[in-house]
């Protein structure tokens, strides 16, 4: 993270977050509680649909809170975005796990979703969601029998794979089931964790895809996380160029082979707006909904090289200033179980350094002079690595403004089987 001197020569904290080192708008001080700000009373209302005067200083903290406007308004730019350039758009749900939120991405045109787990899958699958990507391989009898029942139960279900052994083990699953599955081979795309070298091991991996009886070729995945990161548009847009041309190659090589190659899948919050252009047919993005710190600095088509302001931080953790007794340094119930990390950053107050004292204890510190929270203020602060945290919470809390509009589950909270 960049350091505070850092941020306020860029002026980018002050412009975008709307405050000044001093005089910053203040955050809300919880208010002794009038209504019954019982976790029952709160629940028993929620499930009533009864969000009548029940604002943020209510909530049980630390809790995440999503800004409804700001979510609905990046929803609606990625798609606008993908729809005048001409890609589709299957986002990936990792980043919420979150029904609602894949509802309004699906009513603003996306054709699927794409998950990081055969446990997501089941879920969006439970929930009426059609056309999902899993996008690692099933290894293994649990996954590889719960990828098979979930390609009988919806045909329009696939799933990836970087290596011939896997494929036989499906192919052998798939016969005993009599089921037939839909498979993208996943090419390497310059991070070092999956995908098939691209070129001839990818073509020669897509054909015994589709020699197999019970599989059908797709097309092929290329996930380039690298590039998604890379700061300055131009520059990130030269880095998906390169880091992609192997998987053009590809598709090249497997429509000469006469393979039809339906889909070419990958992309990103960071490359949404270039991914048209790298080869790919539709976007995987996913922390667009909410953004995260981690983007906040790689720059825009805009030519902001310090803020990338595309996506809005539609995503915060609600947190209580719930002790005040060292010097330059306020502790809050934002802490290591919550996963606060000091890549995180205050709204409004973007100079404090976010610090994690402990498993409920979270720290925020200052330099002398700079204005600083109180005891029972309550903040709000942008997280980072958002799937991880989303994987800490159970829900979010829906907000206008200050008032709680609705409450959404996180899916999968049930243990690690659900992850
Ligand atoms: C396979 C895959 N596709 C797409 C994405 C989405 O990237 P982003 O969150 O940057 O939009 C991720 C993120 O980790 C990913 O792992």
């Amino acid at each position: 993270m960049r350091s505070r001197r850092e941020f306020l020569s860029a002026g980018i904290a002050m412009s975008f977050l709307g405050a000044t080192r001093r005089g910053a708008a203040m955050t809300t001080s919880s208010k002794s509680c009038n209504a019954d700000c019982s976790i029952t009373e709160l629940n028993k209302r929620f499930a009533q649909r009864d969000f009548r005067g029940i604002t943020k200083d209510m909530l049980p903290t630390p809790c995440l809170v999503v800004d409804l406007d700001l979510l609905n308004a990046n929803v609606k730019h990625l798609a606008d975005t993908a729809n005048a350039n001409g890609i589709k758009v299957r986002p990936h749900v990792k980043v919420h796990k979150s029904v609602e939120v894949a509802r309004r991405q699906m009513s603003a045109g996306a054709i699927g979703l794409t998950c990081s787990t055969i446990a997501e899958a089941e879920l969006f699958s439970d929930a009426g969601m059609k056309g999902m990507i899993w996008t690692k391989q099933p290894v293994g009898r649990n996954n590889t029998q719960r990828a098979i029942a979930l390609s009988k139960k919806d045909p329009t279900f696939m799933f990836v794979s970087d290596d011939a052994q896997v494929i036989d083990w499906v192919e052998e699953a798939a016969a005993a089931h009599n089921v037939k599955v839909r498979i993208l081979v996943s090419v390497c795309a310059g991070l070092a964790r999956q995908g098939i070298e691209a070129g001839k091991p990818a073509v020669d991996l897509a054909k015994r895809v589709a020699a197999s009886k019970h599989m059908q070729f797709e097309g092929f995945m290329a996930y380039s996380g690298n590039a998604a990161h890379v700061k300055g548009f131009e520059a990130r847009r030269k880095a998906s160029m390169e880091v992609l041309a192997g998987v053009r190659e590809s598709k090249v090589f497997a429509l000469e082979a006469g393979l039809p190659v339906n889909i070419m899948t990958g992309g990103s919050t960071g490359t949404y707006n270039i991914d048209h252009e790298t080869g790919l047919t539709e976007l995987q993005a996913a922390t667009y909904v909410f953004m995260d710190t981690a983007y906040f600095p790689v720059g825009g088509q805009d030519g902001d090289m310090e803020r990338y302001n595309d996506f809005k931080p539609a995503l915060t953790v609600l947190t209580t200033v719930d002790s005040q007794y060292h010097p330059n340094l306020i502790s809050t119930d934002y802490g290591a179980k919550a996963l606060a990390r000091s890549t995180d950053i205050v709204k409004e107050m973007p100079w404090l350094k976010v610090g994690n004292g402990g498993a409920e204890y979270g720290a925020l510190t200052w330099r002398d002079g700079e204005q600083h929270p109180k005891l029972g203020d309550l903040l709000e602060i942008y997280p980072s690595s958002l799937d991880m945290s989303t994987n800490a919470f159970d829900r979010y809390y829906v907000s206008q403004g200050d008032k709680i509009v609705d409450v959404w589950p996180i899916m999968g909270r049930a243990g690690a089987a659900q992850r």
